[in-house]
């Protein structure tokens, strides 16, 4: 599964090597002779090495869907927060589904080691990298995560392999570029000055900090043992990745219901359900599309819904706030059938397993993009009076009526 500190931990790493792009005490002389620093270059190939090995290695070491190569014939469906592609992905042919496992495993345990092969491999790399991550964003909503992930793949590139971007012909930025290439190539060996050899100090440090916080990670990705997710310092700034270690085989949904009705056990009692921003509720609401944003909550519910409200006990606060009409939460929710109401008496949770409808079948035609089975209660009805204890026990602030 997915630490919840992995996006921010690989946020931190990419974002603490860009610091070092910015040319220190010589930030005057910005663009012509600053170019980056080839340790900060190595850094960013290195993260991109480890998160894509780690990422792969975990997979083949985690689940056996990923050995018997069927764990697309589950990803579309059970993955955090699908979207309207997935939803026709999902029915591929099953030979597709192979060949989309394998090419995973191409892209995360071969193609990392086209770095370490030279200039044109290394471009390779960092073209098949950001491709793969463009599939991904188009396949699911992950979030910024694969946005993020395509920083460190550009490290590849150089300025003869990204010169198509630019103007060409006489006097356009190519050839500004190039003539002041060769203007700097024509010049004597720089005469040693301050400025640059304090860059050079910090690049060199740099360099001996990483290589050093690397060790761990090293033997961890070669360790049957391996674990993914994980920062191995304090500072969190060389870490170990891994995404989907483990692929779930079928969808489970917590939905959210509340009742106006003074009596949750009656049998004529209507329970009406919270909508969330994303996250399949409704059947007959369109996967939603969100990429690079990313619904901290919707994705929370997700993980929820694997195990009980006793490994999740945030989502009774949520409830308590939800008892209280707290407009915070509610912010966070893209219906509240509550509003302009009183608040509800009651607030209990139902844990449901959800399918894809067929496309083109019965449900299909109704509007139904999901179908969905009942499993049973996630948690009991709940009423604000009942949860005082519960609430004081965890000394978090009760939930005042609005
Ligand atoms: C609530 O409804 C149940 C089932 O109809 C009934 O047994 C119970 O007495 C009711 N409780 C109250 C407080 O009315």
């Amino acid at each position: 599964m997915w630490d919840r500190s992995g996006w921010e931990s690989q946020l931190l790493e990419t974002g603490f090597l860009g610091i070092f792009l910015c040319p220190l005490w010589t930030l005057s002389r910005l663009p012509r002779k600053t170019p980056p620093s080839r340790v900060v270059l190595w850094g960013f190939r290195w993260l991109i090495f480890r998160i894509m090995l780690g990422a792969g290695l975990i997979k083949v070491r985690g689940d056996q869907c990923w050995r018997d190569l069927t764990c697309m014939d589950f990803h579309y469906e059970t993955q955090p927060v699908p979207n309207p592609v997935a939803y026709f992905l999902h029915r591929s042919p099953w030979w597709v589904h192979r060949f989309e496992t394998l090419s995973n495993h191409f892209l995360e345990l071969v193609v990392p080691f086209f770095i370490f092969l030279g200039r044109r491999m290394c471009i390779l790399h960092g073209a098949l990298q950001i491709l793969f991550q463009v599939v991904l964003i188009v396949s699911g909503n992950l979030s910024f995560l694969n946005w993020l992930t395509i920083v460190p793949s550009v490290a590849c590139f150089d300025d003869a392999a990204l010169g198509f971007l630019f103007p060409s012909g006489p006097g356009g930025l190519q050839d500004q570029v190039l003539k002041m290439q060769k203007e700097e190539a024509r010049e004597a060996r720089p005469t040693p000055m301050f400025g640059r050899m304090v860059r050079q100090a910090a690049n060199l440090a740099l360099g001996i900090l990483v290589a050093w916080l690397s060790i761990p990670v090293v033997l961890n990705l070669l360790s049957p043992k391996q674990v993914m997710n994980s920062s191995f310092n304090p500072l969190r700034i060389v870490n170990t990745y891994g995404a989907f270690g483990s692929i779930t085989r079928e969808r489970t949904e917590v939905i959210l219901q509340g009742t106006a009705s003074p009596n949750a056990s009656a049998p004529d009692t209507v329970w009406e359900d919270y909508e969330f921003k994303c996250k399949p509720g409704d059947l007959r609401r369109r996967p939603c599309l969100i990429s690079p944003y990313h619904y901290r909550l919707d994705w929370l519910m997700w993980f929820a819904a694997f195990q009980t409200y006793e490994h999740h006990e945030w989502v009774i606060h949520l409830a308590g706030k939800l008892l209280a009409n707290d407009a915070e939460a509610l912010s966070l929710l893209a219906l509240n059938p509550f509003a302009d109401r009183a608040p509800p008496r009651w607030v209990r949770g139902e844990h449901y397993r959800y399918k894809f409808s067929r496309p083109g079948g019965l449900h299909a035609a109704d509007g139904k993009w999901w179908i969905r089975k009942r499993i049973g209660p996630y948690f009991p009805p709940l009423n604000l009076r009942d949860l005082k204890d519960y609430f004081r026990s965890r000394e978090w602030p009760f939930p005042e009526l609005e």
